[in-house]
């Protein structure tokens, strides 16, 4: 089992980056620093880790940074002598990439190059030290009605975002076969839970429900995603991070597939039920609209490797997920309603230095 002392992890601010830190202070043995180097963007909100920050004082660190800025990086790597990177930063939503792509290509492309030439300079030829990078299932393209992406499935990206998050794979895999920096990666399926921000579906569609907004599904509500709860994408990466072999890919899924509008109903269900909601009248929220461009089909992970070679397995089921997440933004809507105000932008901004 590999162990580190002092774990930079990029855009620890947002959804799953911010569940990891959490999962890792207190649901594991790590005894060291984590430094979180984290821009700030719309997606991040430092509150979302308000209670680590309080309960682990000088364990947790964050630093404000954009990971293409090398100068940036390389402070925040020597300063705190970090030994492992684990790299979540990325701007991640498919549709922002369709409207505005130039963001993607900076943070994903150039921002993961930038990274990894900081690792290289700082760490030589140390092989005590590790990159992960977190990916997604989307650079594999779109299934049809059946089959499954392996780690062996060739890439076919189709949005902005996935050949963005595409292009960063292979600068990663570029850089362990040619210069050996140590790294491992994880392509995994949707994630859902707390901390989501909600522009994604399923925060999206619980907050929808909950003020009476309309709920837009795109086409024809029948494309497939595989659905996965954030802790147990967190405890697959750390199982990964600390017993995963070198150079190697590990897919993560929930074997969890459902058609956007079969997950709408059950989203409605429990709504109606832990808000105390009339069943028809959230029904009728229901609006079709316009198709995502390129919206990819179905996704589905294989994550037989991850399960044999490290042991992993969900915690949680689906229905629990559900439950607790629906549960979540009914005690937080103060936390949507923070990170979706432009004061709170205007706050982190005077309270949160730039470097
Ligand atoms: P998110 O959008 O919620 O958070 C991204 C974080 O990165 C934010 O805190 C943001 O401020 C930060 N960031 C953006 N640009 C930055 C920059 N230039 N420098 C430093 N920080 C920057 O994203 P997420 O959903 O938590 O996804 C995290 C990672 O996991 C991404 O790499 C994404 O591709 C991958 N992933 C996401 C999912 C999913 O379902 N959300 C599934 C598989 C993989
Ligand atoms: O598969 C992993 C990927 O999952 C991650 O790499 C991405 O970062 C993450 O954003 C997510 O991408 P998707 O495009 O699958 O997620 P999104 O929540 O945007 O959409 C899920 C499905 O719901 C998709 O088929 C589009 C549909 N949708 C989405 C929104 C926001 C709607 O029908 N209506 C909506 O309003």
């Amino acid at each position: 089992m590999r162990t580190f002392h002092n774990i930079l992890v990029t855009g620890g601010a947002g959804f799953i980056g911010s569940n990891f830190i959490r999962y890792v202070f207190t649901k594991t043995s790590f005894a060291g620093r984590m430094v979180n180097f984290d821009k700030l963007t719309y997606a991040g909100n430092p509150h979302s880790l308000a209670d680590i920050a309080s309960a682990y004082g000088e364990r947790y660190h964050f630093v404000r940074g954009d990971i293409a800025e090398s100068t940036q990086v390389a402070a925040a790597l020597r300063d705190h002598e970090v030994d492992a990177i684990i790299h979540f930063a990325a701007e991640s939503h498919v549709d922002r990439s369709i409207h505005g792509p130039g963001d993607f290509i900076r943070t994903n492309i150039l921002g993961t190059f930038t990274l990894l030439q900081a690792a290289r300079e700082l760490w030589g030829d140390r092989k005590d030290v590790l990159f992960h990078h977190v990916s997604t299932d989307e650079v594999y393209g779109s299934l049809g009605d059946t089959g499954k992406f392996l780690e062996t499935t060739a890439y076919d990206p189709r949005s902005p975002y996935s050949a963005s998050k595409a292009s960063s794979d292979h600068l990663v895999q570029a850089w362990h076969h040619t210069y050996g920096l140590p790294i491992t990666m994880s392509n995994c399926s949707n994630n859902y839970g707390p901390y989501h921000f909600p522009e994604k579906l399923i925060p999206l569609m619980i907050n929808n429900l909950l003020t009476g907004k309309t709920l837009p599904v795109y086409g024809d509500g029948k494309n497939v995603r595989d659905w996965l709860y954030v802790e147990d994408h967190a405890n697959a990466i750390w199982a990964i991070v600390t017993k995963g072999s070198i150079g190697e890919t590990y897919n993560v899924g929930g074997e969890n597939e459902w058609q956007n509008i079969q997950l709408l109903e059950v989203l409605i269900e429990t709504v109606a039920r832990l808000a105390g909601r009339n069943l028809a009248d959230l029904r009728n929220l229901i609006t079709y609209v316009k198709d995502r461009p390129g919206h990819d089909r179905r996704y589905a992970i294989n994550c037989h490797k991850l399960k044999t070679e490290l042991g992993w397995a969900p915690s949680v089921t689906f229905e629990q997920g559900i439950e607790k997440t629906v549960q979540w933004y009914l005690d937080n809507q103060a936390w949507v309603a923070q990170v979706t105000s432009g004061d709170y932008r205007k706050w982190v901004d005077a309270n949160y230095a730039r470097r």
